[in-house]
């Protein structure tokens, strides 16, 4: 099996910092690969670098075999790299379909795109996919509402329908999950596994473990830049060193729960932390 994108000794430094060290990373064709990570771990320079909005200091990134690193985002864009972004950017006056139209034109930059909008009829190639994009997401009933008018949950699969309706052939989310309740996370991650029907693959951010472990076909765990481990959900959940570098970060956390159960003598063991 071939990989779809692929990384050798990807690093971006800022400063002296190397947000991204020697980063080896491989999403194989058709499959749902995850990152995960402490905050600060470099996950989302990871996205940044490949797909262009952030140089790469060292390294080489190879998507669909050829080298990307001289493109810039729209280019890589248009050879089917598409992201979504940490921080829910939608257009606020543009109606939920109106937002996956702007991203429905892979090669054009959005301010360009939205004076396109207002100059030209719309494509029906593209008017065709943003519906396949709102269907897969169940948001076609949301169509013509208004970003303002959508509850959290919601607004996170427009981002989604977004980068999809550019029918990408690896689509990069960053942190979909962020703020959705257990069950619409599992919900998301059931409808992100069907991307993989479509001739797509998935890489996946996210801080939300129970989404990560049951979604994903293999795992990277990024720490301080580098990857400290690899493996299948099972494989990294049993790891020492990630378990280490979660304790790390949330030590507080763990250390309340411990002292719950030495209290009330019951509970949770703290290895549901993970
Ligand atoms: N444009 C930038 N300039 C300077 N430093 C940056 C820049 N972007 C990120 N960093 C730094 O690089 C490191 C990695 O940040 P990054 O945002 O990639 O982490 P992350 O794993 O996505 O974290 P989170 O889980 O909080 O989203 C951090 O120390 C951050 O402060
Ligand atoms: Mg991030």
């Amino acid at each position: 099996m071939s990989n779809v994108l692929e990384t050798k000794g990807l690093t971006v430094t800022f400063g002296g910092l190397n947000a991204n060290d020697q980063v080896d990373l491989a999403v194989p064709e058709g499959k749902f690969v995850g990152l995960i990570g402490p905050n600060g771990a470099g996950k989302t320079t990871f996205i940044d670098a490949i797909t262009g909005y952030v140089p790469m200091s060292a390294g080489t990134a190879t998507f669909a075999g050829e080298d990307i690193g001289g493109f810039k985002p729209h280019e890589r864009a248009a050879r089917g790299l598409v992201r979504t972004f940490q921080s829910l950017e939608l257009f606020e006056d543009l109606s939920i379909r109106d937002n996956l139209l702007v991203a429905g034109y892979p090669t054009k930059w959005y301010s360009f795109i939205l004076d396109m909008l207002r100059l030209t009829p719309k494509n029906a190639e593209v008017t065709e996919r943003v519906d396949w994009a709102l269907d897969l997401l169940d948001l076609t009933d949301s169509a013509d509402a208004m970003p303002t008018d959508l509850p959290h949950g919601r607004r996170k699969l427009v981002g989604v329908a977004r980068a999809l309706a550019a029918k990408p052939k690896l689509i990069l989310l960053d942190e979909p999950a962020a703020g959705l309740d257990t069950a619409e996370s599992q919900k998301l991650g059931q409808r992100l596994r069907t991307f993989l029907d479509h001739d797509m693959s998935v890489f996946l951010i996210d801080h939300d473990m129970g989404l990560v472990l049951s979604v994903c076909d293999y795992i990277y765990v990024l720490d301080f830049g580098q990857i400290i481990a690899e493996g299948t959900p099972a494989e990294v959940r049993d790891n020492p060193a990630v378990k280490a570098a979660y304790l790390g970060e949330q030590a507080g956390e763990v250390q309340a729960q411990a002292a719950e159960q030495l209290a009330g003598g019951v509970g949770e063991t703290t290895e549901a932390t993970l």
